[in-house]
């Protein structure tokens, strides 16, 4: 097979990838799969964090996540943002940004539509808020 028609299936896949970065229902379903394989066995259940450890952050409603820019979630998920005393575990190594991304659509199925938007201007600003970066 030349080059050129091997490249293919990866294309697609890029592609793909890109167009789940919005939380279409492929991404969203994708997070699912990523959020209970790697973060539900401390989290709990993404929205109420039933089956949860105790003093681990709640994702839902009820919880600070989605205090936090998408930005910022990632650098905390990934490990790349140093947080004093941490004992969750890094995933840099695990996940790609684009799997988290997921998990981030997933986990934003279980907010009530005021927090999403609120969670999403502080997203668009992120940047500024944190000049730093
Ligand atoms: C071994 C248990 C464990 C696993 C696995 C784990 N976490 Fe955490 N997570 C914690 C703890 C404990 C904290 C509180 C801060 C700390 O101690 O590091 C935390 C903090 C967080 C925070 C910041 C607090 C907040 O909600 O604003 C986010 C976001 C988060 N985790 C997301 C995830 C995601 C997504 C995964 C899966 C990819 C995951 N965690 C896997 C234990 C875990």
């Amino acid at each position: 097979m030349p080059a050129s028609r091997r490249a293919w299936p990866l294309l697609l896949l890029l592609l793909l990838a890109g167009c789940s970065a919005g939380g279409n229902s492929s991404s969203i379903a994708a997070g699912r799969i990523a959020y209970e394989a790697n973060c539900a066995k401390c989290h709990g259940d993404a929205a109420t964090g039933e089956w949860g450890l105790p003093d681990t952050p709640v994702h839902g409603p009820k919880g600070h996540t989605w205090h936090h820019a998408d930005g910022q979630l990632m650098e905390i998920i990934l490990g790349t943002l140093n947080i004093p005393d941490r004992t969750m575990p890094s995933f840099e190594s695990i996940l790609t940004e684009v799997e988290v991304m997921g998990i981030l659509e997933y986990i934003k199925t279980g907010w009530y539509q005021q927090q999403v938007e609120q969670q999403r201007e502080v997203s668009a600003n992120w940047e500024d808020l944190y000049p730093e970066k």
